[in-house]
């Protein structure tokens, strides 16, 4: 494993093959999921250092365990590299703040660093490594001539050497930017805050847990600053509300167009919630309409925006279209899938473009630009909680009198 007739120049090159080959691993395995390139990984160029230290760590391991049996060397590779995973990630959290990927939602996990499904991968990983490709790739590299071993190793270590620190402070930015962010979120405006996010794009792409972490952070503070805010107002609205008499006739015909069109109509066989999404932007409409035009805004773009925020057609849970966002992606996704259907089909305004744009806000970190999408915004949530909360009690009662309900099926459609 260790050969004692090459010098440290011969390992260096291996270890930068090492974190070259980790890189590629981690770009086909980003670049599938996030359906897009994503130059995975800390540092600016094709490298990640925590693959090339776990394959020498390994190396190393095999070189002084080769006598002890399968099963034993792999348990300490499974535990010599779990730790040093969980080890990277509790000490970037600690000196960054920043946590910069997030195993809490997969199952047998520790405090969100390391997990059962990625040890067990990272095990069988290392043992393919140690027992085929790294005899193979030291036998290759053996060939080579020493004087080029050691300029290419000399490269290496100035251009890795650069590359840290770069990466390093870019990190130190990034901290900066985010806390700044944390601070100043409610003075800044939307485009300030756009830009303080598009220029971490890269980081935030290369870690997509990051991206989540700070949102919720971010979230935690919007929650706490709007809900003081929220609670009083929307009290008094509702009040309002009950009071008055519905306008039925002029909401159907600021949006009875988009109503009768045949491709909208198609939102009546997706589910939502617990009925279809045909209802449930339906009754946000509605809504949303009515809290406009009590607050003397403009009601009508609020209803036709309310209207299309959902215009997207499949079904976000369950659909084998592999260009369509699922789950974890559906929700930063489908407003600017909506925006292109709405867009097709009917000719929007910049008020209901920033409604069907916005409609996720806060989880799309930058704020609406008009009232009317703050409006929506809110509607949204409240019916959608409500939603929620009717087809969680609805499950529950079926399964209290144990009667056999088809999936979606029973979903009520309008
Ligand atoms: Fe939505
Ligand atoms: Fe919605």
């Amino acid at each position: 494993m260790l050969d004692d007739h090459l010098n440290f120049f011969y390992y260096i090159v291996l270890f930068a093959a090492y974190c070259f080959a980790g890189w590629v691993v981690e770009v086909v395995y980003r670049s599938l999921t996030q359906r897009k390139f994503v130059n995975a990984g800390f540092l600016l160029g094709p490298f990640i250092p925590i693959y090339g230290i776990s394959a020498f760590l390994v190396i190393v391991l095999e070189h002084f365990l080769r006598d002890w049996s399968v099963a034993l060397r792999l348990a300490v590779f499974g535990l010599v590299i779990s730790l040093l995973e969980y080890t990277t990630g509790y000490l970037s959290e600690k000196i960054f703040k920043l946590k910069l990927w997030d195993y809490s939602e997969y199952r047998f996990n520790l405090h969100g660093y390391v997990c059962l499904r990625f040890s067990l991968l990272w095990t069988l990983l290392a043992t393919g490594f140690v027992l085929f490709v790294h005899p193979e790739a030291l036998r290759r590299e053996a060939m080579l001539p020493g004087g080029l071993v050691q300029i290419v190793a000399i490269v290496f270590m100035l251009y890795f050497w650069i590359d840290c620190t770069f990466s390093v402070i870019s990190l130190a930015a990034f901290r900066k930017g985010v806390a700044y962010l944390y601070e100043e979120y409610f003075n800044l405006s939307s485009l300030e805050i756009e830009d303080i996010l598009k220029s971490f794009q890269r980081l935030r792409e290369a870690f997509p847990d990051l991206n989540k972490y700070v949102n919720q952070n971010i979230n935690r503070r919007i929650r706490i600053k709007v809900g003081s805010f929220l609670k009083p107002v929307s009290e008094k609205i509702f009040q309002e509300l009950d009071g008055r008499k519905p306008f039925e006739t002029e909401y159907y015909e600021t949006v009875g167009d988009i109503l009768q069109h045949e491709e909208f109509r198609k939102l009546k066989d997706y589910f939502h919630h617990n009925s279809s999404i045909y209802r449930h932007v339906h009754d946000v409409a509605y809504l949303s309409y009515r809290i406009s035009k009590f607050l003397r805004l403009d009601y009508r773009s609020t209803a036709r925006g309310a209207l299309l925020h959902d215009f997207f057609l499949y079904d976000w849970r369950h659909h084998d279209v592999p260009d369509l966002p699922r789950e974890k992606f559906h929700g930063l996704e489908h407003p600017k899938i909506a925006v292109a259907n709405a867009r097709k089909y009917f000719s929007l305004n910049d008020i209901e473009e920033d409604i069907i744009r916005k409609h996720m806000w806060p989880l799309t970190l930058v704020p609406p630009k008009y009232k009317e999408s703050y409006i929506v915004s809110f509607a949204d949530k409240y019916l959608s909680s409500r939603e929620f909360i009717s087809e969680y009690k609805k499950r529950i009662e079926a399964r209290r009198s144990k009667i056999p309900r088809r999936k979606d099926s029973s979903a009520p459609r309008s």
